[in-house]
Formats: C-alpha cells, sequence, structure tokens
C-alpha cells in the first residue's frame, strides 16, 4: 500500500486540538481510498523555545526537508514576544522551502451565516494567491539613533540574494525604518500561478495593489501584471487598490474567482476572506512549492483564549488537510473530505460554538470522519 510520511507540527494554543482532529479525518480518508499515513510529529513551538532556546535547529530543517508536505498547526504563545515564535518558525519554514504562494480559499457554505450580502442564487468562492516570500514581510530594517550611522540590509532568497548598505544621517531622535522588495523572479512565479489557477476556475483574476501610493513596488506588479495578462488573452483581468479591494470584497464577495495579492495586503485580505465565510474557523491555507516541501496549515492562529477548551472548530486545519492530499495527487481522498465538511456543514446538527453550535472540537471531528465516503 503506497504510504505518505508527513511531518505534523501540532505547535501552540489551540494547534494541537484541531491537528488531532485533521489527523483522525486524513487518516479515514486515506483508509478509505487504499493509501496510509505515517506521521512524524515535530514539537516545535512556545514549549520548546522555552526550554531549550530553539525555534527551528538545521537538522530539523533537513529532516522537514526530505518530505513532500508538511502539516502545520499554529505557533504563538503569551509567554513569548510576540514575533519571535511567528518570525521563527512559520516564516523561516515558509523562507527556508521558498513556498512562495500563500494559497487561501474563501467559500461561503450552504446553512452557514456570513455577514455579507450577496445576490441571491450566486455563491461566494474565491482564492486569495498570496505572494509568501517577499514585499513587507522581508524583515529587513532597522531603527537609525540621531546623527550618523550605518546599516547593512541583507535579503537571501532561494532565488536571489539583495544587499542594501545605507549610509544614515537622521536629525529625528530615533527612526525605524522597515524595507519592502519585490522581485522579477518573484512576481513572476506568484502572477503565472494565479493565472493557471484562474484558468482552471471561472477565468477571472483580480490583482491587488497600493499603486498610487506605494509606487516603487506596487507599480512593478502593476507592470508585471499588465504584460503577463497578455500570455493569458482567455482570462479576464481586473486590478484594484488594496483599500478598495477591502470594501468592495464586503460589498459584492461573489463577483471574485482568484485574486491575487502581494504578501502583507494578502494577509489582510484572507482575514477579511475568513469573516466574509462566517467564521476564522473555516479558513484553510497552503503553503506551495510546487516543486519543493508544502505546508498546509489553518490561517486562525493559536486563538489562545480557546485553548484547552475544546471548542474550536477543526475545519479550517481538515480543510487544509485536503489541501494537501490534492497537492499530493490523491485527488479522490481529497474531494471526499471536502464533501465530508459541506455535509456536515449543510445538514448535520454537530456544530462548533463559532458557528453557533454547542459540539466539541472532536465530535465535529468524529461528524465528518463518519460522513466520508469511499
Ligand atoms: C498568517 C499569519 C502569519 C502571517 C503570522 C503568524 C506570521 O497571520 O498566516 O496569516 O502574517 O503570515
Ligand atoms: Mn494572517
Amino acid at each position: 500500500m503506497k504510504t505518505y510520511t508527513i511531518p505534523v507540527i501540532p505547535g501552540d494554543g489551540i494547534g494541537p486540538e484541531v491537528i488531532a482532529e485533521g489527523r483522525k479525518v486524513l487518516d479515514r480518508a486515506a483508509t478509505l481510498h487504499n493509501f496510509a499515513i505515517e506521521w512524524k510529529e515535530f514539537s516545535l513551538g512556545a514549549d520548546h523555545y522555552l526550554k531549550t532556546g530553539e525555534l527551528v535547529s538545521p537538522e530539523t530543517l533537513k529532516a522537514l526537508g526530505a518530505h513532500k508536505a508538511l502539516y502545520f498547526g499554529a505557533v504563538g504563545d503569551e509567554r513569548v514576544p510576540p514575533g519571535i515564535l511567528e518570525k521563527g518558525i512559520i516564516l523561516a519554514l515558509r523562507y527556508h522551502f521558498d513556498q512562495f504562494i500563500n494559497l487561501r480559499p474563501t467559500r461561503v457554505f450552504p446553512n452557514v451565516k456570513t455577514p455579507v450580502r450577496f445576490k441571491e442564487n450566486a455563491q461566494v468562492d474565491f482564492v486569495i494567491v498570496r505572494e509568501n516570500t517577499e514585499d513587507f514581510y522581508i524583515d529587513t530594517g532597522g531603527h537609525a539613533p540621531k546623527g550618523n550611522s550605518s546599516s547593512t540590509l541583507n535579503v537571501h532568497r532561494a532565488l536571489y540574494d539583495f544587499t542594501l548598505d545605507a549610509k544614515i544621517e537622521s536629525s529625528s531622535e530615533q527612526i525605524a525604518f522597515q524595507l519592502g522588495l519585490a522581485s522579477r523572479e518573484g512576481l513572476h512565479r506568484v502572477l503565472r500561478y494565479a493565472f493557471q489557477l484562474a484558468q482552471k476556475r471561472r477565468k477571472k483574476l483580480a490583482m491587488v495593489d497600493k499603486a498610487n501610493v506605494i509606487t516603487h513596488i506596487y507599480g512593478f506588479w502593476r507592470d508585471e501584471f499588465a504584460r503577463m495578462s497578455r500570455e493569458f488573452p482567455d482570462i479576464q483581468t481586473e486590478v484594484y487598490y488594496a483599500d478598495a479591494l477591502a470594501a468592495l470584497l464586503v460589498l459584492q464577495p461573489e463577483h471574485y474567482d482568484v485574486i491575487v495579492a502581494p504578501n502583507l495586503f494578502g494577509d489582510i485580505l484572507s482575514d477579511l476572506g475568513a469573516a466574509i465565510a462566517g467564521s476564522m474557523g473555516l479558513a484553510a491555507g497552503a503553503n506551495l512549492n510546487p516543486h519543493g516541501t508544502s505546508m498546509f496549515e489553518p490561517v486562525h492562529g493559536t486563538a489562545p483564549t480557546l485553548r484547552g477548551l475544546h471548542r474550536a472548530n477543526p475545519i479550517a486545519t481538515i480543510w487544509a488537510g485536503a489541501l494537501m492530499l490534492d497537492f499530493l495527487g490523491e485527488f479522490p481522498a481529497a474531494t471526499s473530505v471536502m464533501r465530508a465538511i459541506e455535509q456536515s456543514l449543510a445538514e448535520s446538527g454537530v456544530r462548533t460554538p463559532d458557528l453557533g453550535g454547542s459540539s466539541t472540537t472532536e465530535q465535529l471531528g468524529d461528524e465528518i470522519s463518519r460522513l466520508l465516503k469511499p
């Protein structure tokens, strides 16, 4: 029997609770579709960091890199200052494995209450293709004191290395600065992916930027987008400023199909997508490197107020698992997981409190497993 070895990183907060349900559903889907998953647990996160001072060791990166797919819960903890675990683990993994696509689907499922209104009989079903290695996420910047100083900023990526030597003269008490970046290679790969995804869907692609203000980086996005759109005459394209798109996503969410976004706007708009879907517990994500190691995770993070309460909605994590099965080429199994999620939302009384129910995380995991079909 075909067996996949998949490293799993449950992490912090509700991560372990939702990952347990994801594993349960994927294991049953595998059995029904004649393959097996061997999970290899890695205990990255706050406890490991507080005990050892280590975020992700080179040995761990090597071990993870031997696999096509990683299953990830969430990291972050109030005992650790914000940014350390997020940058040291999630972003470190995204960059190390050059996971340049962050795919984040939003759907309004039948029988799930959404806070937005849309045309009757229309469907809300869009995907954000978030660029995942550049933009204002590169963590390159510093603080300049009054007077003269200097700073060397480095960006190391699989695609290129970039160094900026800055001579600073400042009359302010203190300046904090942070660099954003877009590269032609980086733009081409994410735009091409988005156009190709649009070809497989409803052939509509919207691009989001802020080219009216942040002209260097987002002007570059616009130019490259316009250029690539000539290669895809079958795709209907639109460009939006991020502020305008935020409003329009609320006002006419059914209008959108594929949305390609720079890293920071993609981050913000994907939480908006989750809210439109009716719960953060319904937002799944995939960090993709089609030729390397990809990582599948819920968008919601650690949700510390829910930790240990067994109230967290596991659907985001289970859906991320379906994206993983799809990535591995197990299409019928992936489809059966999605059908089971849809069916549980449409007709069953098993719901977690975020969707107005009173079921536990485990009960919903059990219900979705039960609904799986061969
Ligand atoms: C997300 C999260 C992360 C991000 C953080 C935790 C680094 O908000 O996956 O959306 O900003 O990308
Ligand atoms: Mn986010």
